[in-house]
């Protein structure tokens, strides 16, 4: 193998800088040549290549976002749009393909794998966390912390006013950010789509808690489980608090990424390196129990990653 190239696709997630960082270099180091695709599938569709060199990637590593710039590309849902990609990496040379992303950009990468016989590895980076076969993905870990500092800020505001708060977070069709965040910020409830939940529930706890003197509620709410701002209308009229609504949207996915997302896309960015250079293809990267694993990406995203139901209860029983 003489040539690789580099890609990232779907939301951006804090973190894939520093696994393109890896990407680069490790290949760099072992002599391979390393080309960039801007755009994601898009930019493998209309030939958007750059080469990249060491100093592609110097003073990235802290930054949020992806130099490598992002999209959800259509295109490349049709036959004819991966058969443009294929023919565009022949041409080039290119004998492998990395893919930063989400699992419908991994569905992407097998397809062009499959149908014309690309060598692709997935590096799974999205905060949302709901990638099967991987304890997280790059992205998660600076995301529930941003959630967390929201949640510090608001709590200030909340308790000079005494009211209650609901925060909506994203994640999809998941409560990963959810739950990890709200256990970490204390909240009073946390709904996600994964377990049921009843606002009666939610209220009467709100009610208690004033009762004991609380002086102000958090509730979480994951933006695949409700509208924050339906949960809010609804908290108001069954309690009568004072209740205010924050949608944080697109504030969680940026910023510099934590240690965590850096050390992870660092070592994911390698490891996908190394299966390249050794013929491997369709295999995703993860990291389970602290150790760099290699999965088939066919096998992943045909299993359910599971929201640890221990940690709700958890979460509940200490916001009693
Ligand atoms: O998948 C990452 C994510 O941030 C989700 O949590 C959210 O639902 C979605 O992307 C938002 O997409 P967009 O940035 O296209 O609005």
């Amino acid at each position: 193998m003489r040539r690789i190239a580099l890609l990232t696709s779907g939301g951006d997630a804090p973190g894939m800088n520093a696994a393109i960082r890896a990407v680069v270099r490790k290949a760099i180091y072992h002599g391979l040549e390393v080309i960039g695709v801007r755009r994601g599938f898009s930019g493998l569709i209309h030939g958007e290549f750059v080469e990249m060199n060491l100093s592609s990637v110097a003073d990235i590593i802290h930054r949020g976002g992806t130099i490598l710039r992002t999209a959800r590309s259509e295109e490349f849902k049709t036959p004819a749009g991966r058969a443009t990609a294929a023919r565009n990496l022949r041409e080039r040379g290119i004998e492998g393909l990395i893919v930063i992303g989400g699992d419908g950009s991994f569905r992407g990468a097998t397809l062009l794998s499959q149908e014309h016989g690309i060598n692709v590895i997935g590096i799974p980076a999205t905060i949302d966390n709901d990638i099967p076969c991987t304890d997280y993905s790059i992205g998660f870990d600076t995301a529930v912390n941003n959630v967390v500092d929201a949640i510090n800020k608001i709590r200030d505001t909340a308790t000079s006013h005494e009211r209650t708060y609901v925060i909506e977070v994203m994640g999809r069709r998941s409560g990963f950010i959810a739950l990890e965040a709200g256990l970490a910020g204390g909240a009073e409830s946390i709904l996600i789509p994964e377990i049921p939940y009843d606002l009666d529930e939610v209220c009467a706890k709100l009610i208690r808690g004033h009762k004991r003197g609380k002086l102000h509620s958090i509730i979480i709410v994951a933006e695949g489980a409700a509208s924050g701002l339906e949960i809010g209308r609804i908290i108001r009229e069954k309690t009568g608090f004072e209740t205010r609504v924050t949608i944080l949207g697109h504030l969680q996915r940026g910023g510099t990424p934590t240690a965590f997302d850096r050390t992870i896309g660092s070592r994911m960015g390698a490891r996908a390196v190394e299966l390249l250079m050794a013929g491997e293809s369709n295999k995703m990267v993860g990291i389970v129990h602290g150790e760099i694993v290699t999965v088939d990406i066919n096998f992943a995203l045909e299993q359910q990653r599971t929201i640890d139901r221990d940690l709700y209860e958890l979460a509940s029983i200490l916001a009693i």
